[in-house]
């Protein structure tokens, strides 16, 4: 995973199909000095019974992309499902037979010393073979941050700006170097925000809570996703609210969300247990509805993939699937 990625792999740079080590930018490029680009990061899983690649929530991505990218002025020049279907078309040029994070970039491209803002724009999108970001199937011992999250007034944390995730590389960095699996950072108003790279929920007293997205995190698809699977398959409606640094050491579960990390189980915060340690029952389900719907295993959230190498179109017009399964 950490490993660097194959320079033969095809990447979509400047309007076309090209292999990576030929998309080359400039060292001059505005959004290399001031961080002016917004990205996207969207899995698609291979399901080895059904033998097919699936696309996860790319309309979803694609919109939220072209929205946040409105925040810098950059002007992404297609519609979700035209990029969609150059998603699609790149990884079956790459053949991929593997999970594969598929990472989309719009940027300011002059070749310019100057922060100001023009209009010159560029995109690529880059689809890279890739395991399990956390190793989280245990649980992962997370610490809360002394770098406060990115304000919306500074840089907005919703629009997944290449410079504020500075921000997130910092407590991501000092997290690992302190012996935690993952950061989760504070606002000004000292309230839990979201984790660097992920969005957080906590189970207490019987509610499912989530920051609101007034809390300076990324609106997360995947957060959306759970949100959807915890109403329709467990009854829980989520509460989306305030959450104070204490109430993470008191609560029965906790866990993040996002394209990376899928549904990870969080077991320890700050060096303390959370409820008796073990991964919670309300957390093993979300995670395994979860990897279940994102394989293609369930047909009611089919409406959230593409198929890669069946006839284009959503996976739910296709047969079913092999290992389909019903969830109560
Ligand atoms: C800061 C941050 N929060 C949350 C998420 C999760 O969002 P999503 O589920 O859309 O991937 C991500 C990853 O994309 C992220 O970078």
């Amino acid at each position: 995973m950490k490993a660097e990625a194959d320079p033969n792999l095809i990447v979509y740079f400047n309007g076309q199909y090209v292999a990576l080590r030929e998309a080359r930018i400039g060292i001059l490029t505005h959004a290399l000095h001031y961080g002016t680009g917004v990205f996207e990061g969207i899995r698609a899983y291979w399901d080895e019974t059904g033998r097919e690649l699936y696309l996860v929530r790319p309309i979803e991505h694609y919109q939220r992309w072209r929205q946040n990218c409105g925040i810098l002025h950059i002007d992404v020049p297609l519609p979700p499902e035209e990029l969609s279907a150059i998603t699609l078309e790149l990884l079956r040029r790459n053949g991929f037979h593997t999970d594969i994070y598929v990472r989309p970039l719009a940027y300011k491209c002059a070749e310019r010393i100057g922060v100001a803002i023009d209009n010159q724009d560029a995109f690529f999108i880059a689809a890279v073979p890739y395991g399990e970001y956390l190793p989280s199937e245990n649980g992962l011992h997370a610490g809360v941050s002394a770098w406060r999250r990115v304000e919306d007034n500074a840089i907005p944390a919703r629009g997944k700006i290449c410079g504020a995730y500075a921000n997130s590389a910092l407590a991501g960095d000092e997290a690992r170097r302190n012996g935690f699996d993952e950061a989760i950072l504070l606002n000004e108003a000292g309230h839990v925000t979201e984790g660097a790279t992920c969005n957080l929920f906590m189970l207490r007293k019987g509610r499912l809570i989530t920051p609101s997205v007034t809390e300076n995190v990324l609106e997360g698809i995947t957060r959306d996703s759970v949100m959807e699977l915890a109403r329709r398959e467990l009854g829980f409606e989520t509460v989306e609210r305030e959450i104070d640094r204490s109430e993470l050491y008191v609560c029965d579960e906790l866990f993040f969300t996002g394209t990376a990390v899928g549904v990870a189980p969080v077991v320890r915060v700050d060096h303390r247990p959370v409820a008796n340690g073990a991964i919670g029952p309300i957390t093993r389900s979300l995670r395994q509805l979860h990897f279940q719907a994102t394989r293609g295993h369930l047909p009611a959230y089919r409406k959230w993939l593409m198929p890669v190498y069946a006839a284009s179109g959503p996976a739910g017009r296709n047969a079913p699937h092999p290992a389909e399964t019903s969830v109560a």
